[in-house]
């Protein structure tokens, strides 16, 4: 699965003609380039604009590349970018330095451009697969602790449900038996009658009954909630397959139960769902309940970060005019997104939350899952402080030809 928005490069160095060379031959192979010309600079624009690889020069006034490199590794947010030294030619120490602070790579000026292009692209693509397999990991991982406690639930719940069917049966029998007793017995039994009286034997008849049938619902709860964590694991399922979405919403809206409900910190957050009657919709719907899984934790998040009375997420479904596609609608009333960020919000590594919380793949994953792989379209509106909205389009149909590789 690959990303292929257009990748940014951050060029640091402090001579211009240095800089001009490089500016050209990247501008017209397609890269969005920004330039920082000392360390300080460099820092503070990585941190900022997140680019997909910086080229980092190392003599310069202030901090060097060295020192630059040091901090870069040293930031959380920052660690992460492929740097790639540029040097003199000869500068073999300086190579070897580079690398041992962290930088993946070194090219030797003057540039030669094929070469730069090359080492540029080995080290994207690097990086790019790299990202994917970190989130297949994650999604992995979480699909497979599903559909192991849905299997674990699974077998035990059965046989609850298969035995309350023949405790229901006798339970029916035993006090058809014991109204023959009442009938054909001399009701004037002290000891019977005192016990009777104890242990309010008209009561437990009527209450048994209905106790056993909430028994049932229970279990027919449990039965439900092991349908939708498989539905929502759909490890078995890496084929295209004609799925109802509703499923798939519903199986992670359940999945995020518990954080919908209020807790001393966080208001409770009510999901409005308004769906239409929709078709089959042809996808991979592992990854589509990874993008209806990416979006709604978004929302709870901005949610539970801003709204102090009550979190409402509404989730519409509807086909589109020409019938061609259906549209998913996520809404929420969370803290929403200035236009700064929402420049940003689809670009990899790109977040607003703390370190350690989020890790700004959400979105871009969403994207490539949705455009790239299933040809449909992936867009948000927001306000700030008021919401935010992502609108989600799917064909019905779409030819696996013309859509991108997982
Ligand atoms: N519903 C939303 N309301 C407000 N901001 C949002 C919403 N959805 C996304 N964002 C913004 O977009 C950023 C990127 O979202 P994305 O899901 O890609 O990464 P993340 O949630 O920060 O980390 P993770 O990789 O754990 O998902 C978020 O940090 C947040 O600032
Ligand atoms: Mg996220």
């Amino acid at each position: 699965m690959l990303i292929t928005q257009q990748d940014t490069i951050l060029i640091v160095d402090d001579i211009s003609t240095n800089i001009k060379v490089l500016l050209d031959f990247l501008d017209n192979s397609n890269f969005t380039v920004s330039v920082a010309k000392n360390g300080e600079s460099a820092l503070r624009k990585a941190q900022e604009e997140l680019p997909q690889l910086i080229l980092l020069d190392v003599m310069m006034p202030g901090i060097d590349g060295f020192e630059t490199c040091r901090r870069l590794k040293a930031n959380p947010k920052t660690k992460d970018i492929p740097v790639i030294f540029m040097t003199a030619l000869s500068d073999v120490l300086d190579k070897v330095k580079g690398l041992q602070l962290g930088a993946v790579d070194y090219i030797t000026k003057p540039f030669q451009h094929e070469e730069v292009l090359a080492r540029i692209n080995v080290h994207l693509e690097l990086r790019k697969t790299q990202l994917n397999l970190v989130q297949q990991e994650k999604m992995s991982s979480l699909g497979q602790l599903v559909a192991g406690v849905a299997h674990e639930i699974n077998n035990p719940v059965n046989f609850i449900e298969g035995n309350l069917h023949h405790a229901a049966h006798y339970l029916h029998q035993l006090l058809k038996l014991l109204h023959l007793y009442e009938i054909y017995t001399d009701d004037s039994i002290p000891d019977i009658e005192n016990y009777s009286k104890s242990i309010e034997l008209e009561f437990i008849k009527k209450d048994l009954c209905k106790l056993l049938s909430s028994m049932r619902v229970g279990t027919e709860r449990i039965q439900e909630i092991v349908r939708s964590l498989r539905i929502f694991s759909r490890l078995d399922e890496a084929e295209r397959k004609s799925v109802n979405l509703h499923d798939g919403i519903d199986s992670t809206l359940m999945i995020l139960g518990s954080r919908l409900k209020q807790t001393q910190k966080h208001p409770e957050i009510e999901v409005v769902k308004k769906y239409a009657n929709l078709p089959l919709v042809e996808c991979y719907p592992g990854l589509i309940n990874q993008v209806f899984m990416n979006i709604l934790a978004n929302a709870i998040d901005a949610i539970q970060s801003f709204v102090k009375e009550k979190g409402q997420i509404r989730i519409t479904t509807e086909v589109t005019a020409d019938e061609k596609s259906v549209l998913i609608r996520i809404a929420d009333n969370g803290v929403g997104i200035s236009e700064d960020v929402k420049q940003k919000i689809f670009d990899q590594f790109f977040t607003t939350k703390p370190v350690g919380n989020g890790t700004g793949l959400g979105l871009a994953i969403a994207y490539c899952i949705v455009v790239e792989k299933h040809g449909g379209t992936l867009t948000c509106h927001s306000k700030l402080k008021e919401g935010t909205e992502f609108i989600i389009t799917l064909p019905l149909y779409s030819n696996p030809e013309e859509v991108g590789d997982i």
